[in-house]
């Protein structure tokens, strides 16, 4: 039997957790044969509620699940642990930018990197999922002088996933048909998901779907998806969020498929000109664990002006931000 590994999940009695929990812990997240110890932080107001979920996390019986802590407190829950899924913050309401978030959710993301500094395992790997996603990523990251900066990174596989099976049901593909996807920037309103390098069964996507679909139709569908999702069921995604940042953890460990990428929200190095220490979505192929920028697509003006555009967006979410960085 394999050691059991040790995930924290933040914000583990909110609704994307209700989902979240319950996946890791049946093996989802690391395959049939890998034990759990699960790590639940919240706020001291809502531990009642998380108890009610653990209790119901007890009653499936999970043969992988060898154990659940409950904290309120970041330097409890994060003690000596591989993974952490930073989930708990504040969702936004209709009519919200997520970046309207960021004043009341910037704070928690600094507790939460020095609490990871200080107690979890040096090798942790982090995803932020709570909102502004890429900017508290940055907060939690320079709250974590002693670790690793690449350990840390922000979901946009949410908008990936969507944008793969937007375009698959455009196409009247699967979405398992279609590879090589790129979602460039911001999880926001800004972000670029971009086709120009993406291929259904093998061939050219763009060449599939009218140029004005591509920049009328699909890229604010995928840019405005998680609006249009608090407009219909009046809360944010939550399934579809534990889903991807699944894929995201798990990509991350067992690596990237031949010939496929997937984004991710990682520490900018430069590459394709954009500010170096952002936290910005790029294509990454991932082996042995570790992540690489896809290099040497070509960008041509339509894509410079929406990258650019995003990076703003994200230099601007950090100005504001400073005093916590
Ligand atoms: P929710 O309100 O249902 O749950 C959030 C939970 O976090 C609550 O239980 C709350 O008590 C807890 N919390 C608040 N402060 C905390 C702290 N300091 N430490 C620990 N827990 C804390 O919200 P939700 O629907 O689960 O969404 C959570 C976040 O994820 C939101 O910010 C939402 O916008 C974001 N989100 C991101 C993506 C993405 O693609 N990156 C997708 C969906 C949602
Ligand atoms: C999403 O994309 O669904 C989440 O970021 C929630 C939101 O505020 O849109």
């Amino acid at each position: 039997m394999k050691a059991p590994v040790h995930v924290a999940v933040t914000g583990a009695a909110g609704q994307i957790s209700y989902s979240l929990l319950f996946r890791i812990a049946s093996g989802d997240f690391l395959g049939p044969d890998q034990p759990i110890c699960l790590h639940l932080l919240e706020i001291t107001p809502a531990l009642g509620a998380l108890e009610g979920a653990v209790m119901e996390l007890n009653d499936c019986a999970f043969p992988l699940l060898q154990s659940v802590s409950m904290s309120d407190d970041a330097e409890v829950a994060f003690k000596d642990i591989d993974f952490a899924f930073l989930v708990g913050a504040r969702p936004r309401g209709p009519g919200m930018e997520r970046k309207d978030l960021l004043e009341a959710n910037a704070a928690i993301f600094s507790v939460q990197g020095k609490a990871l500094n200080k107690v979890a395992k040096r090798d942790v790997r982090v995803l932020v999922v709570g909102n502004p996603a890429n900017t508290n990523a940055l907060i939690a990251m320079n709250n974590a002088p002693d670790l690793d900066p690449r350990n840390f990174t922000a979901m946009t596989r949410l908008d990936h996933n969507r944008a793969m099976s937007l375009l698959a049901e455009k196409t009247g593909n699967h979405n398992t048909d279609v590879t090589k996807m790129t979602i460039w920037g911001n999880h926001s309103a800004t972000q670029y998901p971009d086709l120009h390098n993406c291929l259904i069964n093998g061939e050219d996507a763009l060449s599939k779907v009218d140029a004005s679909w591509y920049a009328d139709d699909f890229i604010p569908a995928v840019q405005q998806r998680g609006a249009a999702i608090i407009k219909a069921r009046g809360l944010s995604s939550a399934a579809s969020a534990a889903s991807s940042a699944l894929d995201h953890m798990r990509t991350w460990v067992q690596g990237t498929a031949d010939g496929d990428w997937v984004s991710m929200g990682i520490p900018s190095d430069g590459s394709y000109g954009i500010e170096e220490g952002l936290i910005y979505s790029f294509p990454v192929t991932v082996k042995d664990g570790d992540y690489s920028i896809v290099q040497g697509l070509e960008i041509n003006d339509f894509s410079r002006e929406r990258m650019i555009a995003t990076e703003n967006e994200l230099k601007e979410e950090r100005d504001g931000v400073k005093h916590l960085l």
